[in-house]
C-alpha cells in the first residue's frame, strides 16, 4: 500500500514509517517539523514538509502520490499543556484533523488509522481498561482525541471513510534509527535515562502513598515497534469495517519505582530521585487491555519486557547523546 504518515517525523510516526517500509509498503511522510525532526524521517520514505492546515499541499500529496491509506499521528499531546491551552489542542487535534478528513474525502482516500490515546477514558473505574468502558476525559488532550473519534464515526457514515482508532498510554523504547526526543520531555523513561546520562539532576516522583505495590503510580509501557506494528496491522481491517482498539502492555504495568530500578540495572548508573507530592488528577493505576486487538487482529507484542524497552531506549540515547541534531 502507499501510505501517508502524518507526523512521520515525530517519535512514533518515524517508527511506523520504518516498519511500513520494512513490510514492503511505500510511505510518504507528511510533517510540518513544528515538533518533529528531519533526521527522524526514515531513508526510503518520501518527505513532504507541510502543515495539515495547508489544504492545497495536502490534497496534492494525497492525489499525486496515489495514497491508498493514511496513518494519522500528527497532533499535540501534552496533557498539562492542554489544560492551559485548550484552544491549541482543539485547533490541531480537531480542526487540523478534520482538514485531513476533508482532503481524504475530496481525493477518494477511504482508509485511516488514527493514533488516539487512552486519555479518552479519563479516570477509569476498573483495570485493565477495555474498549467498552466509559469515556470521560479529564483534560483537553483526551477530550480532543475523543471528539475526533466521534467525527470519524460520522465521516464513515456519510463518506465511507473507514477508520481504526488505537488507544494507548505510553510508547517507549527505540529502534537503531529512531528514538524519543521531545522538548520538553514529559515521558518517564526518557526522563529517567536523561538523569542516568547526567543530562538532568534527578527524577521527581510524584507521590509514594498510592494504593499500589510500592506506593508509586502504575503505568502501561509499550515498545514503540510493537505499537507501530499494531498501526500497520490495523490497516488490514479497513476494507471490511471500522473499529476501536486498546493497546496495553499485557500485564499489570510497572510502578514508577520499578521503572527507575530497571533503568539503574540497564545503565549501571546512579539515578538520583526526589520525592514530591501527588499531582492533581493522576490516577493510581492506568493499564489498558489488549485482549480485543489480540483476538481480532492477532496482534502479538514481542518486546513487552521492561528491560528490553529500556535497553533499546538507552542504546539509542548513547548513540544520539544530543537527540536529533536539529533539536529546537
Ligand atoms: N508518545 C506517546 O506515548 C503517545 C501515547 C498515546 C498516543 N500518542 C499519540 O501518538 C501520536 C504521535 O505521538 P508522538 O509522541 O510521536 O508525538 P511527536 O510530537 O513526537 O510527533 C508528532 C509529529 O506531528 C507533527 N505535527 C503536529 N501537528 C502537525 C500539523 N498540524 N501538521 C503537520 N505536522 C504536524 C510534529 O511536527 C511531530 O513531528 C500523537 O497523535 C499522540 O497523541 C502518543
Amino acid at each position: 500500500m502507499r501510505v501517508l504518515v502524518t507526523g512521520g517525523a515525530g517519535y512514533i510516526g518515524s517508527v511506523v514509517t520504518e516498519e511500513l517500509i520494512a513490510g514492503g509498503h511505500e510511505a510518504v511522510v507528511y510533517d510540518s517539523l513544528y515538533k518533529g525532526h528531519r533526521e527522524a524521517v526514515v531513508p526510503g520514505a518520501k518527505f513532504i514538509q507541510a502543515d495539515l492546515m495547508d489544504g492545497e499541499t495536502l490534497r496534492r500529496a494525497l492525489s499525486d502520490e496515489g495514497i491508498e491509506a493514511v496513518i494519522h499521528m500528527a497532533a499535540d499531546s501534552l496533557v498539562g499543556e492542554s489544560v492551559g491551552s485548550p484552544a491549541k489542542y482543539y485547533r490541531n487535534n480537531v480542526i487540523a484533523g478534520l482538514a485531513l478528513l476533508d482532503a481524504m474525502r475530496d481525493c477518494g482516500v477511504k482508509r485511516l488509522v488514527f493514533s488516539s490515546t487512552a486519555a479518552t477514558y479519563g479516570e477509569p473505574e476498573k483495570q485493565p481498561i477495555e474498549e467498552t468502558d466509559p469515556t470521560r476525559p479529564t483534560n483537553p488532550y483526551g477530550e480532543t482525541k475523543l471528539t475526533y473519534e466521534h467525527a470519524l464515526r460520522w465521516y464513515e457514515n456519510a463518506y465511507a471513510i473507514r477508520y481504526a482508532s488505537l488507544r494507548y498510554f505510553n510508547a517507549a523504547g527505540a529502534t537503531g534509527h529512531c528514538g524519543e526526543w521531545h522538548n520538553p520531555e514529559s515521558h518517564l523513561i526518557p526522563i529517567v535515562l536523561q538523569a542516568a546520562a547526567e543530562k538532568r539532576a534527578r527524577v521527581e516522583i510524584y507521590g509514594d502513598d498510592y494504593p499500589t505495590r510500592d506506593g508509586t503510580c502504575v503505568r502501561d509501557y509499550i515498545h514503540v515497534v510493537d505499537l507501530a506494528r499494531a498501526h500497520i496491522l490495523a490497516l488490514g481491517i479497513l476494507d471490511e469495517r471500522s473499529s476501536i482498539y486498546n493497546l496495553g502492555c499485557g500485564g499489570d504495568g510497572y510502578t514508577v519505582r520499578e521503572v527507575i530500578d530497571v533503568a539503574r540495572e540497564v545503565t549501571g548508573r546512579e539515578i538520583p530521585v526526589q520525592m514530591g507530592p501527588r499531582r492533581a488528577g493522576d490516577p493510581a493505576v492506568l493499564v489498558a487491555s489488549s485482549a480485543k486487538i489480540k483476538r481480532e487482529l492477532g496482534w502479538k507484542p514481542e518486546r513487552q519486557d521492561l528491560h528490553k524497552i529500556i535497553e533499546s531506549a538507552w542504546a539509542w540515547m548513547q548513540k544520539h547523546p544530543n537527540g536529533y541534531e536539529s533539536q529546537k
